[in-house]
């Protein structure tokens, strides 16, 4: 899930025996179209063998183009995690040292939104987050189950979410009245739909590139009921430099911002901000952080032109 490869235009993160290992390769054939006009999910993609497509929707049409393939492709994406430790390491693709400059600077980003949308006056209820495809737990343990009341995981790994259980649940050290993991879905994202009005945050990482762009919308769509009032989505993900690339092995694909946006609107969200991580080691693809709202942002009211203000005016 969270190598590079190198392949033209594209940076790739990807999958290599299940790692983020930093390899580093060339396709110096690849290149776009020219002048073709690029709406991102008509752009060209590639997959992990540097295999090419026109569109994203070529892609698609291959991978899950019916029932049957669908089926497959996320059966194959949970085998993959099936067959990776339940470590720090392995939800990591063997990237263990990127957890501390990527919990720090998902603080830095939560600190801003919780400055900006969750003041504390206006608090009169617990603070909850859903940790979407939460792997062990990683994200909650480090950071969600500290500035949340409550924190509910959803992860479709049986022995990834035992071992979240086990280092989250009733008991544990991180686990006190005020601060608790409450509830524990084995449960994949395309089939989930939350509790109406239950969630401050719904933090999704890492794990959205296992979802077609169908499920990818329908998933959002059905999650907005899960957000309280005010209540916004954190999605934080692999960047393609451009398009999307696929990954053969755990049946993944990492997409491109203008990808993203693209299928944000479709899902009828609105970024509320984002913000680049920093600090991966070099060679990995790029992370981003977005903050989704279902409201529409509130537009400054805009200044009167000097031209409509040096207008003559008809005096009656
Ligand atoms: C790279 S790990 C990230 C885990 C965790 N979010 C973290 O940052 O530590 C990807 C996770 O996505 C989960 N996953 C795979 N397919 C999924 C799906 N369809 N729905 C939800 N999660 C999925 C995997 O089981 C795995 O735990």
């Amino acid at each position: 899930m969270l190598c590079c490869y190198w392949v033209g235009t594209y940076s790739v993160f990807g999958t290599r025996s299940g790692g983020l290992t930093a390899c580093a390769w060339q396709f110096p054939s690849f290149s776009f179209p020219p002048n073709r006009k690029i709406r991102c999910m008509d752009a060209a993609g590639l997959d992990s063998n540097g295999r090419e497509f026109d569109t994203a929707g070529d892609m698609w049409r291959e991978q899950v183009g019916d029932p049957t393939k669908k089926t497959q492709w996320y059966r194959d994406g949970v085998s993959y995690w099936e067959g990776v430790t339940a470590t720090v390491d392995g939800v990591l693709g063997g990237f263990a040292n990127v957890n501390e400059p990527d919990i720090s600077c998902s603080e830095d980003f939560l600190n801003v939104l919780f400055s900006e949308r969750f003041s504390a006056d206006a608090r009169c209820q617990p603070l909850v987050a859903l940790d979407c495809g939460s792997g062990i737990g990683r994200v909650t343990k480090n950071l969600l189950i500290r500035y949340f009341n409550e924190v509910d995981l959803l992860e479709p790994v049986s022995h990834f979410l035992d071992t979240a259980r086990e280092t989250l649940g009733l008991g544990c050290q991180t686990n006190s009245n005020m601060h608790k993991a409450v509830n524990f879905y084995c449960v994949p994202l395309q089939d989930f739909t939350p509790d109406t009005g239950r969630y401050d945050v719904i933090w999704i990482q890492w794990c959205i590139g296992h979802l077609t762009d169908e499920d990818f919308v329908s998933f959002f769509k059905r999650a907005k009921v899960g957000l309280k009032p005010g209540g916004l989505f954190v999605l934080k993900e692999n960047i393609a430099r451009s398009g999307f690339v696929l990954d053969n092995e755990d049946r993944s694909v990492t997409r491109s911002d203008l990808y993203f946006k693209e299928l944000f609107s479709r899902c009828g969200l609105h970024v509320y901000k984002s913000k680049d991580q920093k600090g991966f080691p070099e060679g990995l693809f790029a992370v981003k952080m977005y903050a989704l709202t279902t409201e529409a942002p509130k537009r400054a009211p805009r200044k009167k032109s000097k031209i409509a203000t040096n207008r003559p005016r008809t005096i009656h």
